[in-house]
C-alpha cells in the first residue's frame, strides 16, 4: 500500500461505512453477487483481502453463515479497527502482497497454502503496485484448495460516474485493465473469466457532492482541497437535476483452481 493510499484510508476509516452504505439495496445486491460468484457454502473457509471495515464480510456472514470465521485482512489498522469483532469474523492485519508472500520482509501472516475455499478482493487490486500484481495473484492463488475460487471485483477502465472531468481522466489513466488481471489469474494456473455486473444507482446530488468532498474514491485523494472545491462546482453545473442516476458497473474476474489431476 502506498503512503498516499495509507493516509487516504486512515482518514476515511471513520466515515467509510456511512459513505458506502448510502444504499442498503446496493450492498445487499453486491453481497448476493459475491456469494453467487464464489459459490459460497457454509463449510467454506473464506478470506476477504482488503476487507476494509468488514462491510461485505459482515454481510457474507449473515447471508452464508459460514461455520469457520471469515478471515478479514487489511493493511490499514484504522480500517481494520472498524471491523466489529463478532464470532463470525477474524481480523488479520496484512496486505495482499503479504498474504501472497510477495513482501516477505515484514509480518508473514499464517494462512496455509491450499487452506482457503474462497478469496475475495473487492476494489483492492488497484492498490497493489503494478509490478507486484501478478506475483500477488499467483501467491494468493496458492492459498486455494482444489476447486477453490478467487474473485477480484474491480471497476472497469471507463466509468460513468458524475465526477468532474479531471477525476475521470486520472481514473482512466491509473485503473488496471480487468483483461490484464484475468491474464495473471490464468498464468497462476486457474481457469479464469470476466463477467460484468451493473447496478443502477440513484443518489441525491447533495449527498453525492458530500461523498466527493469526503473523497469517497481513492483517486479523489490525489486532488487538493481547492481542486476538490472546483470539481464540486463543475459537477454541480453539469447536473442541474437534484437526483443523480448512473450505472455502477463492475468487472468480476473469477478464477477457479482446477481439481488435482
Ligand atoms: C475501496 S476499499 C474496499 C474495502 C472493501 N473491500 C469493500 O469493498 O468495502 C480498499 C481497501 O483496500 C485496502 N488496501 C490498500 N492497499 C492494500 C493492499 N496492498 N493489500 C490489501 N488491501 C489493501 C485499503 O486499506 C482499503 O481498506
Amino acid at each position: 500500500m502506498t503512503s498516499t493510499s495509507s493516509r487516504h484510508y486512515e482518514r476515511l476509516a471513520a466515515t467509510y461505512d456511512q459513505l458506502w452504505t448510502h444504499s442498503d439495496t446496493f450492498v445487499r445486491w453486491m453481497t448476493e453477487r459475491v456469494a453467487e460468484s464464489l459459490a459460497l457454502r457454509p463449510h467454506h473457509r473464506i478470506l476477504d483481502v482488503g476487507c476494509g471495515t468488514g462491510l461485505y464480510a459482515r454481510q457474507l456472514v449473515r447471508a452464508v453463515r459460514p461455520v469457520k470465521p471469515v478471515l478479514c485482512a487489511d493493511p490499514s489498522a484504522a480500517m481494520l479497527d472498524r471491523v466489529e469483532p463478532t464470532a463470525g469474523i477474524h481480523p488479520v492485519l496484512a496486505s495482499a502482497e503479504q498474504l501472497g508472500s510477495v513482501r516477505t520482509g515484514t509480518v508473514r501472516p499464517r494462512v496455509r497454502p491450499r487452506s482457503i475455499d474462497a478469496i475475495l478482493l473487492k476494489e483492492v487490486i488497484h492498490h497493489v503496485a503494478p509490478a507486484d500484481r501478478e506475483q500477488t495473484i499467483t501467491g494468493l492463488s496458492r492459498l486455494l484448495v482444489n476447486d477453490g475460487r478467487l474473485l477480484i471485483i474491480m471497476l472497469p477502465t471507463q466509468i460513468r460516474y458524475p465526477l468532474f472531468n479531471e477525476a475521470l481522466r486520472r481514473f482512466e489513466e491509473l485503473q488496471p485493465d480487468p483483461e490484464e488481471i484475468a491474464a495473471y489469474v490464468r498464468r497462476a494456473g486457474l481457469s479464469a473469466g470476466i463477467e460484468y455486473r451493473e447496478f443502477a444507482l440513484t443518489v441525491p446530488k447533495e449527498r453525492y457532492l458530500e461523498m466527493v468532498r469526503g473523497r469517497y474514491m481513492s483517486i479523489l485523494s490525489t486532488f487538493d482541497a481547492a481542486e476538490i472545491d472546483a470539481g464540486i462546482g463543475e459537477i454541480d453545473l453539469a447536473h442541474p437535476e437534484s437526483m443523480l442516476s448512473f450505472p455502477d458497473r463492475f468487472a468480476f474476474v473469477i478464477g477457479t483452481r482446477p481439481p488435482m489431476r
